[in-house]
């Protein structure tokens, strides 16, 4: 048999023609050095920034530094199990979460995974957690009131539909209570809430779910949580994965409630995933990006323009000082990108002000704006009095012989802080809150005991739920004062019956 040498070349020359190598080597890459949750790999040349890969044992990875000749990437999940030398993958995929209402009453991890142990999610949507926040002209100004059902803060510092109000204050000041009682408000405001708890511990995140659970707001929350013992990556996305969840209610116009509890400790998640970088540490060896870090998270917040559905994105970022001190660096960031703060001070919080809000130095830029017409008439000076209380308070400690106009001031300054107690998980209902404002301001408890203040204000609200409800119906449908007459009669006929508990 005879070969022939000119068919194999053809056929040699026809193989090398249709050689085609289906293997990208720039999609697989080496894994050079690992550890502390970073790992660096080698041949990702063509990885994005931001993009999810994918380790050889299955774990997940996000690509950060892109590098001349590696790629810095944070791993997101346990990194005991990878070495080096083990490959890495590029998905071509930018982070994304589940989203969708099957998420709603659910705990789960930043990755969207439940840890609530109730099942898995079945969600037909996805997500992108980092996303461009809506422009100029996809927003409009913030007009609709956002109800905390706190006294303290809904008629002092109002917070509206698609605000940015940060809440401040050192540790152990009642600043998770805020959000917890905000959020139980918000059963009949058609609302959906999304708890993020960055950096808590597992006990304290579950404390606060059973509350959520026993008060009925699970259903219309979701809670996402990144605990004290997650990896740093996990706490550093989480924000932006329950914002990510909140942005699919809000573009389907819907009213979403993000509270970001609290991003102190996803800087510091930051800073410690920098610094394993190796990105050049800046004041208080924060990275030099850490503004964006929040601003970027924070922009994501706006009241979408009725063309856009309408729809809108609150978001309570928390922030915790060390010894009052709003000057550090994440304060002063955080306070120059939100709409206005809420400053929870310690000594309030101990000498029985709950919550502890210091009125001279919390304010809401836009919420006035977003006051029904009824508060803002009652509640319009109370913050300048507060404030001006406060200071006739120090002087007056000097001298005994105050004037008459000194000492109904401060009477009635005395009043006010008391009314503006409330209780755990006590949210009140606007027209209540009214109430309570309008006789304090009329002058009505100024010859009531300050200690009967809060049960004046508790069995008030029942008498007149119970014999002039039409009050309440005027304020909660039209937004209006009622008549004042009768609302005077009103207050004056319950005060008849009032029991001071001196006498
Ligand atoms: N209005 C209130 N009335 C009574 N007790 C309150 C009130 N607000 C908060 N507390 C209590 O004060 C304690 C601290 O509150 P909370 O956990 O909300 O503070 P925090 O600032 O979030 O604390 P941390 O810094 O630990 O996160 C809790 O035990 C809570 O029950
Ligand atoms: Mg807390």
């Amino acid at each position: 048999m005879s070969i022939n040498a000119e068919e194999i070349s053809t056929l040699i020359k026809k193989q090398i023609e249709n050689f085609d190598s289906d293997i990208e080597v720039t999609d697989v890459g080496t894994v050079i050095e690992v550890g502390d949750g970073i790992a660096r790999a080698h041949g990702l040349d063509n990885a994005m920034a931001g993009e999810l890969l994918e380790f050889s044992n299955g774990v997940m990875g996000l690509a950060q530094n892109l590098e001349e000749s590696n790629v810095g990437i944070v791993i997101l999940g346990p990194f005991e199990g990878i070495k080096e030398g083990d490959e890495v993958r590029r998905t071509g995929r930018i982070m994304q979460v589940p989203a969708g209402e099957e998420l709603l009453g659910r705990v789960v991890n930043p990755l969207g995974q439940p840890i609530d142990g109730q099942g898995a999610i079945e969600t037909s949507k996805t997500r992108p957690i980092e996303a461009q926040a809506p422009g100029v002209m996809d927003r409009k100004s913030v007009d609709e009131p956002l109800q905390t059902g706190l006294k303290a803060i809904d008629a002092l510092v109002p917070i509206g539909r698609g605000q940015r109000e940060l809440i401040i204050g050192d540790r152990q000041t009642g600043k998770t209570t805020v959000a917890v009682d905000t959020i139980l408000n918000q059963g009949d405001q058609d609302m959906i809430c999304i708890y993020v708890a960055i950096g808590q511990k597992e006990s304290t995140v579950r404390a606060t779910v059973e509350t959520f659970r026993k008060h009925g707001a699970l259903d219309y929350t979701i809670v996402v949580s990144a605990g004290a013992s997650d990896p740093a990556p996990l706490l550093y996305l989480a924000p932006y994965a329950g914002v990510a969840m909140g942005e699919e209610f809000m573009y389907n116009g819907k009213h979403v409630l993000v509270v970001y509890d609290d991003l102190s400790k996803q800087a510091v998640a930051y800073r410690e995933l920098s610094l394993l970088l190796r990105r050049p540490p800046g004041r208080e060896a924060f990275p030099g990006d850490v503004f964006y870090l929040h601003s970027r998270l924070l922009e994501r917040a706006a009241k979408l323009s009725d063309a856009k559905g309408g729809g809108s994105l609150t978001a309570l970022p928390f922030v915790e000082t060390q010894a009052g001190d709003i000057s550090a660096y994440i304060p002063t960031n955080v306070i120059s990108i939100t709409d206005g703060q809420i400053f929870l001070q310690s000594d309030l919080f101990f000498s029985g002000v709950r919550p502890a809000i210091n009125p001279g130095l919390s304010v809401s830029r836009v919420g006035g704006s977003a006051q029904i017409k009824a508060m803002k008439k009652v509640a319009g000076t109370l913050r300048l009095d507060l404030a001006s209380f406060r200071e006739l308070e120090a002087f007056s400690q000097f001298g005994s012989d105050l004037d008459k106009a000194t000492q109904a001031k401060l009477n009635r300054g005395q009043r006010t802080v008391e009314m503006l107690k409330q209780g755990l998980h006590k949210p009140m209902v606007v027209e209540k809150q009214v109430a309570i404002i309008y006789a304090l301001t009329r002058g009505f408890l100024d010859d009531i005991p300050v200690e009967d203040i809060l049960r004046f204000e508790e069995e008030m609200n029942i008498w007149i739920e119970h014999n002039k409800n039409d009050i309440f119906t005027t304020i909660r449908e039209t937004g209006n004062l009622p008549d004042e007459k009768e609302f005077n009669e009103a207050i004056e006929s319950f005060k008849n019956t009032f029991l001071p508990s001196n006498q």
